[in-house]
């Protein structure tokens, strides 16, 4: 059953005029690697963490800047949430279509919060106040100057006509003014920007150059011709405080203490696949061989074609099932991975309509084998769209939380490199030495699990 709406009642909860306060006792494990009698053995302990949670209910005037806004993904996002304001419906060949936000999980998913006479009880997943999506204020860069209406009709060809001029430095000066005089104008509390611009070639983290912020801002004073525009984007993002999510597989910044979220929207493929070889490595058999063939007909198609930036893809989805692989040692010997190719094509006649082709083989009793071949129709932009929506409300968001472990003197935010956001990414910025979970059913777990702790819930075990 559903409910639209619930209240916790709890000694662990208390609403406030200003936050909600809450305890959340995680039952977690401890590893000990133990000399026993001589012989090294690992003993497992239960051991539970206090933390507390403070959540600011006042829920600010969010403004969304995207980067490549007259794309693909930036035009319907905005003419999505738009049509879902204004009540839109439109005739179909099969009915008349409502506006809505499926494939949004803070708009369009549930979460369980307990059972009435027997039955299980759903509720919205957005149990914390949050920023309303009809609410945000749009805006944006974008090379091509064309209108966000004409830009939606269009899907391929040559734009570049509306490019920031200058040196890196007086780039992101130029970057930092748009920030300052878009929340000006639009009286805007926060600002959230998200690059949804074309995938840029991939550019390796040279030491010295763009390794550390310092590096970067000396390297930018340099006018290094080795920093991409995105990194320029996160660099003003960096100075003026805020949130910066990068939606293309390229190299991210390294930085310091302003939210950061990325890398590149999952969407298709990916995310089928962080599912797939999570129940098969879970059931106990062997994936061995996993080739991934797509091909699309829109820009962003166009633009992977070159060798360059489709290495930069190739990057962000190789690494996708490293956690599932390694987590299972009865399967596979150390060092072994399943042979995982990656194919993108571009082919103009199919335009947003991407088709991702995927063959799984593995090792099964005895020696046999077993085949599973998935053909997957996308609608990339109708895929990325709720995407971006929930990557820049749960960014948003997560400014508002604040917390604090059991001996931890003072609540802190948390990690300024957005991990929570992993669900939403292909290849997720983690802080360094933070082992990846690729995992699907865990990253959902786990923002389901921060939202609840948030308001005194139980978590969930998947
Ligand atoms: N399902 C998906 O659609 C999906 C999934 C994962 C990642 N992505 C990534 O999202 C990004 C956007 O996808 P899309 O389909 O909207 O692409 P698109 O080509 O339609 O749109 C990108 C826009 O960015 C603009 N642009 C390029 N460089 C720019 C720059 N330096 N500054 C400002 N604007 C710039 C272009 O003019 C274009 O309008 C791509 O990098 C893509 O790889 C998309």
């Amino acid at each position: 059953m559903f409910i639209e709406n619930f209240k916790v009642e709890s000694p662990n909860v208390k609403y406030t005029d200003d936050e909600i306060q809450s305890v959340y006792n995680y039952e977690t494990t401890e590893l000990v690697h133990e000399n026993r009698n001589g012989t090294y053995q690992w003993v497992v302990k239960p051991k539970t963490v206090k933390y507390e949670f403070k959540t600011d209910i006042h829920v600010p005037k969010l403004g969304v800047m995207l980067v490549g806004w007259g794309g693909n993904n930036g035009s319907t996002l905005t003419g999505g949430v738009i049509a879902n304001k204004e009540g839109i419906s439109w005739a179909t060949k099969d009915k008349v279509q409502q506006a809505n936000y499926f494939g949004s999980l803070t708009q369009a998913s549930t979460i369980r919060v307990g059972s009435y006479n027997g039955e299980e009880i759903f509720a919205p997943f957005k149990s914390l106040p949050m920023v309303k999506p009809e609410d945000i204020v749009f805006g944006g860069w974008d090379i091509s100057d064309m209108n966000l209406a004409d830009a939606m009709a269009r899907a391929k060809g040559e734009r570049a006509n509306n490019v920031i001029k200058g040196t890196k430095k007086e780039q992101v000066q130029h970057i930092i003014n748009d920030i300052r005089e878009f929340k000006e104008k639009n009286k805007v509390d926060k600002v959230v920007v998200l690059w949804s611009a074309n995938t840029e070639r991939y550019s390796n983290v040279i030491v010295g150059l763009n390794d550390t912020m310092e590096n970067l801002l000396a390297s930018l004073e340099k006018n290094e011709s080795e920093i991409s525009p995105s990194t320029l984007y996160a660099i003003a993002c960096v100075l003026e405080n805020v949130p910066f999510i990068n939606g293309s597989p390229q190299t991210p910044l390294f930085q310091r203490n302003c939210l950061i979220g990325g890398d590149d929207f999952k969407s298709g493929q990916t995310k089928m696949k962080s599912v797939l070889v999570d129940f098969l490595v879970g059931a106990g058999i062997k994936p061995t061989s996993i080739v991934s063939y797509n091909h699309l007909g829109n820009n962003d198609g166009m633009n992977l074609s070159a060798p360059q930036t489709f290495r930069s893809k190739e990057i962000s989805k190789s690494n996708v099932v490293d956690d599932m692989v390694s987590s299972n040692g009865i399967l596979y010997e150390p060092g072994e991975h399943p042979d995982h190719v990656v194919v993108i094509k571009y082919v103009p006649y199919v335009g947003d309509s991407k088709r991702a082709m995927d063959e799984y083989t593995s090792e099964i009793f005895m020696g046999g084998k077993n085949t599973i071949a998935l053909h997957n129709t996308c609608e990339d932009s109708l895929l990325a769209a709720p995407i971006i929506l929930d990557l820049v409300l749960l960014a948003e968001l997560s400014t508002r939380i604040q917390l604090k472990a059991e001996g931890e003197g003072k609540f802190h935010s948390f990690h300024p490199v957005a991990t929570i956001l992993s669900y939403l990414t292909k290849a997720p910025l983690v802080p360094p030495g933070t082992p990846v979970v690729n995992a699907l059913s865990k990253q959902r777990a786990m923002l389901e699990n921060i939202l609840r702790a948030c308001i005194g819930l139980a978590p969930e075990t998947t």
